[in-house]
């Protein structure tokens, strides 16, 4: 049985949890620093097994020995936004606590792959890579699944046609600058742009944009988990089951698109070794100057990320 390590079980790490359990992807280690929360969670996720028909081992833990031997681990860990507030709002104390929960599992489990979900995103992705001094191709942050489903969410609700049929990429960072590439969303293989009208598209892209953020305004206490853990768990089975599957994902560029040494959302194909490989499209000379744009925002927060951790 493979053995997945989720740090945080907060809404986004214990939603995580109970969709590996549910899915049978591997041993379930739950992690938070709040005494006897994580073991509590754990033991109901278990204790849901039987009525679900999941025989997935679920454990909850304070400390990182259980975690030993993992072979993903999914970070989540970190503050959530209020209403208002940036991504990038987060970063210093989000640095800080990303930087102390990598290390440790990183010690614990040396040949894992790491999928980062803490924001702002990239930074933390960076932050992770950084500090784990693992390969680029064992760090990788979830955060073009997300976008993109929400994207395709709203093209199926506006066309009234199902989300299987929709298809849609979002690259670059996750945040204010992200970009959903219109070639690549297609419904049935159809472009959108010859389904929806322009002026449509673009209000649908705007509301892909502030999609995380319409989330926290609704919740007001926090931030999305469903569809957040659902899209990590997509990029765990495709790494656990060596499914190959083209994601697109936080990643670290070297040299595709333009772009080099900076970890920014690209289609990635996810198996057995983590990231396999970055895939190179054709992008209009827009998405590709709002691409190098959003690369320029992930790159600001990253030298901000150095100077605060004294790097
Ligand atoms: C979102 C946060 C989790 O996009 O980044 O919902």
């Amino acid at each position: 049985m493979p053995k997945i390590t989720v740090i945080g079980a907060g809404n986004v790490g214990a939603t995580t949890a109970q969709r590996l359990a549910e899915k049978e992807l591997g041993d379930v280690v739950l992690v938070d620093i709040v005494e006897d929360m994580p073991q509590g969670k754990a033991l109901d996720l278990m204790e849901s097994g039987p009525v679900y028909g999941y025989d997935t081992l679920v454990t909850g833990s304070n400390g990182y020995e259980a975690t030993a031997g993992s072979d993903v681990v999914v970070i989540t860990s970190g503050i959530p936004r209020k209403p208002g507030m940036s991504r990038d709002d987060l970063l210093k104390t989000n640095a800080g606590i990303v930087q102390s929960v990598t290390s440790q599992a990183a010690k614990f489990s040396p040949n894992a792959v790491l999928i980062i979900v803490s924001n702002p995103l990239d930074a933390m992705t960076y932050v992770a890579h950084k500090v784990s001094g693992f390969p680029a191709n064992r760090v990788l942050g979830m955060a073009g699944v997300l976008d993109s489903a929400r994207f395709r969410t709203f093209l199926a609700l506006e066309l009234g046609v199902s989300v299987e049929d929709v298809h849609a990429t979002v690259l670059g960072g996750h945040g204010d600058t992200m970009v959903p590439v219109l070639a690549c969303s297609t419904v049935a293989g159809i472009p959108v742009g010859q389904l929806i009208p322009k002026e449509r598209l673009e209000k649908i892209v705007q509301r892909t944009r502030d999609g995380g953020a319409e989330i926290v305004k609704l919740l007001k206490t926090g931030s999305a988990y469903y569809a957040p853990s659902a899209s990590a768990v997509e990029m765990v089975e495709s790494i656990l089951k060596d499914k190959k599957r083209i994601l697109p994902s936080a990643v670290l560029a070297g040299g595709e698109y333009g772009i080099k040494g900076l970890f920014v959302g690209l289609p990635a194909v996810l198996g057995s070794k983590g990231v396999e490989r970055i895939v190179e499209m054709q992008l209009t000379p827009e998405e590709r100057a709002a691409l190098e744009k959003s690369a320029a925002a992930v790159k600001e927060l990253c030298s901000t990320v150095d100077t605060l951790m004294g790097w």
